[in-house]
């Protein structure tokens, strides 16, 4: 049967079989394509979609502007403060007004149920721009990448070094089970993921051929990795006495290169971004007055390193997000 996602919301990978997420990868890489050719066809005219938006974003707000924008769709854009939603209105009501008004909604907030509940009460596609526990979108453009470089995901070794708990550790794993990777989480025990969503997704391995691991050892977990993932150390919404304690679990988890010495020579180094490996930043200066560290999860040297595809990754979240648009809410 033919694949078809209309009407359906994006809100985490769990949701969507190996096939369907197959399917948006494909459509990614043709609408890239079109995009380079100058033959993009506009799937989105006459729609508007509506960006809710509780954290800051670069890259996740940019690609669904320049996506629905380039496809002919207009968006409203609903920052952290400016709109009544979840202060003086409820998701489920301004899930209904919303909906009224537009053909899709994107949701980058805390809760998971909020986005959940978002595309319970809107009647319309719902996009999980990131939460605390997921960050769908990322993997795509992620997965998109890694088909540029190495032809195909089946197989491939992927270690995702650092707060493996988190929503890109989560998503990430998710994402190589139903992709049928060889999956390698390298973080303290205490940073692993939930034991259910592992049991969960070793379930999963076991129709897609994935293998799903953990291990408490960077350097070992990377021997012969095709790509090594990290993120950063504290994620958005956490407290930033986390710092401190953080700092303690995933320095040694620091990617570096000693702890990549015994990846493949080609290995990929990727990270969704924004990245900690200088101190060109407010927080990283911060965090460098406070513990003397001069980078955090990434050097400097991986980061600018010919294995490194971070803004091959970045562009991809345009191609990716804009191929979830067209798949639910396009003509
Ligand atoms: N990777 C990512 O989601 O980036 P932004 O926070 O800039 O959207
Ligand atoms: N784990 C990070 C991802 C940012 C794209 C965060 O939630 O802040």
């Amino acid at each position: 049967m033919a694949v078809n996602l209309k009407g359906r919301s994006f809100l985490k990978l769990l949701d969507f079989t190996p096939r369907e997420i197959r399917y948006l990868l494909d459509l990614s890489r043709d609408l890239k394509r079109a995009k380079y050719a100058g033959t993009e066809q506009k799937m989105m005219e006459g729609k508007n979609i509506v960006l809710l938006f509780q954290k800051d974003s670069t890259r996740t707000r940019c690609a669904f502007e320049v996506g629905a924008l380039d496809q002919g769709a207009h968006v409203t854009y609903l920052g952290p403060s400016g709109s009544q939603f979840g202060k003086k209105e409820s998701v489920a009501d301004s899930a209904r007004v919303l909906g009224r008004m537009y053909d899709g909604i994107q949701f980058r907030g805390y809760k998971q149920s909020d986005v959940e509940e978002l595309a319970k009460h809107s009647g319309v596609p719902v996009f999980n721009g990131l939460t605390d526990q997921w960050h769908p979108t990322q993997i795509l453009a992620d997965f998109l990448t890694i088909e540029e470089y190495k032809g195909s995901l089946k197989g491939l070794k992927f270690v995702f070094a650092g707060d493996a708990r988190n929503n890109m550790g989560n998503s990430l794993m998710v994402g190589a089970a139903k992709m049928g990777m060889h999956f390698v989480a390298a973080a303290p025990k205490e940073l692993w993921p939930d034991q259910d969503l592992i049991s969960q997704c070793q379930e999963i391995a076991k129709e897609t051929g994935a293998v799903i691991e953990l291990s408490e050892n960077l350097q070992q977990a990377a021997t012969d990795a095709d790509v090594i993932y990290t993120d950063v150390w504290v994620s958005m919404g956490e407290a930033p006495e986390v710092w401190e304690q953080r700092i303690k679990q995933l320095k040694p988890f620091q990617v570096n290169a000693e702890n990549v010495k015994n990846a493949k020579p080609d290995f990929l180094f990727m990270h969704c971004l924004p990245a900690f490996h200088d101190l060109n930043t407010e927080v990283a200066q911060d965090i460098y007055q406070k513990f003397g560290l001069t980078a955090m999860e990434v050097t400097d040297e991986i980061f600018e390193s010919k294995h490194s595809v971070v803004f091959e990754e970045a562009e991809n979240r345009l191609h990716t997000i804009k191929a979830v648009m067209v798949a639910t809410v396009g003509k």
